[in-house]
């Protein structure tokens, strides 16, 4: 009925990669296979308790039923500012500089919807987090690529990345208003020094872009690597913003609370733009996600430490079932080449049969973008004797390869 009623803001969007697998994954779930899951980078931990306890304790007070603010509490954006003072060195005011979002995610979708005129380019690097390319095209802008390349230890080759950057910018017209970076990176994990920012902030300031950086696994580091943000280089204000999420440093993915600083035009554009589309998160989880800030980190430690134990038990595991892959410095991701052996599958195809005959679940290279093709992306998310249960099924099933 009504053909002719088109929706061309959803034609836009390609058939979602991931669904592919998850329908299999749910298809061989209901056959009844045990199927071990690494494809979704959603935490299997609790949230801790003091967190939950605040959570309970406000929605007992009947005063926090009614709307909230829509772009956050006053002591959750002094508790974000605060955050970032002591972590980042960095100044924010917390009302006209922080801003509370629904999830990250919820951010970058407004945010862009906000800041994008039809036609703007923003440059975002491939592979990539799907909804930093898409919440551009969604809200009728143009995105323009170059893939990103790193080291065995995952480390981001800065230099490339700054030569592709600026010829990807010359190459475009319109001039690009937005620059995507997203370090520790999803999905390849990829990591980069303070250096980067400093080189990007002067970048931006010469070209004329607005940089937004998402540090989403910002405190999941491993081996003494610290994330840098861009927030502590001198001026970046000028030119930035910044998101982070509490989904994963405190297991909290399902409460939806992230939060982004920096410029206050952009700032103030997302400000604004939520003022107009919602009332805000449930004013406890609000309180909950201050307690959360500003409470004792031991949790985030706690966290951490899981991720980089489970990633040793599996890079070994792996390893020694005949798929070689590295360790990397940050995040809850294994960012994996497919073995040699099965490479001609290409990433779609390795997983699928990943899953129908190991039972193991993880997410293709391909569904973030061309460049994440001949990779899979395996979430930390199952425990010990899961990841070694993997490994076992793996090697039964990588000897059908063997010449
Ligand atoms: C890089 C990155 N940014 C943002 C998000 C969104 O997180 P949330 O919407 O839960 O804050 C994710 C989620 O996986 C992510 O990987």
């Amino acid at each position: 009925m009504f053909d002719e009623i088109e929706f061309d803001r959803i034609k836009k969007l390609p058939k979602y990669v991931f669904a592919e697998v998850n329908e299999l994954k749910m298809q061989e779930r209901r056959a009844g296979a045990d199927v071990i899951d690494f494809s979704m980078g959603n935490p299997d931990g609790d949230t801790p308790e003091h967190i939950r306890e605040k959570l309970i304790e406000s929605a007992q007070k009947t005063k926090t039923h009614g709307y909230s603010t829509s772009k956050g509490i006053p002591k959750l954006l002094m508790a974000i500012a605060d955050w970032y003072k002591t972590r980042y060195d960095c100044e924010l005011d917390p009302m006209t500089e922080c801003v509370a979002t629904m999830g990250s995610k919820e951010g970058y979708a407004h945010l862009t919807y906000a800041i994008t005129n039809p036609g703007d380019v923003a440059i975002v690097p491939d592979p990539t987090y799907p909804i930093h390319e898409y919440s551009f095209r969604l809200a009728g802008g143009n995105v323009m690529k170059f893939g990103i390349e790193f080291d065995e230890h995952y480390r981001l080759n800065e230099d490339k990345f700054f030569e592709d950057l600026v010829r990807t910018f010359k190459e475009s017209s319109p001039r690009p208003k937005y620059v995507l970076v997203n370090f520790p990176h999803n999905p390849s994990t990829a990591t980069v020094t303070q250096e980067f920012y400093v080189r990007l902030v002067a970048l931006a300031k010469e070209l004329r872009f607005y940089v937004i950086s998402d540090i989403a696994y910002g405190d999941i580091t491993f081996r003494g690597y610290k994330t840098p943000s861009i927030m502590s280089v001198p001026g970046a204000k000028d030119v930035a913003v910044e998101s982070f999420t509490l989904s994963k440093s405190y297991n909290m993915a399902g409460w939806r609370v992230g939060f982004f600083v920096g410029n206050k035009k952009l700032i103030g554009a997302l400000q604004k733009i939520k003022s107009w589309l919602d009332y805000g998160m449930f004013t406890p989880i609000q309180v909950a996600a201050t307690v959360a800030l500003n409470g004792d980190q031991q949790c985030v430690r706690d966290i951490t430490a899981k991720y980089e134990h489970r990633q040793d038990i599996l890079i070994d595991a792996f390893n020694r079932a005949g798929w070689p892959m590295q360790h990397n410095e940050a995040s809850m991701f294994v960012w994996a080449k497919i073995p040699e052996s099965a490479a001609h599958l290409g990433s779609l195809e390795f997983s699928k049969k990943l899953l129908v005959e190991a039972g193991v679940a993880v997410a293709p290279g391909i569904g973030f973008g061309e460049y994440g093709e001949g990779w899979v992306r395996i979430a930390l998310i199952e425990n010990d004797n899961r990841i070694r249960q993997a490994a076992r099924n793996i090697k039964e099933f990588l000897k059908q390869f063997e010449k």
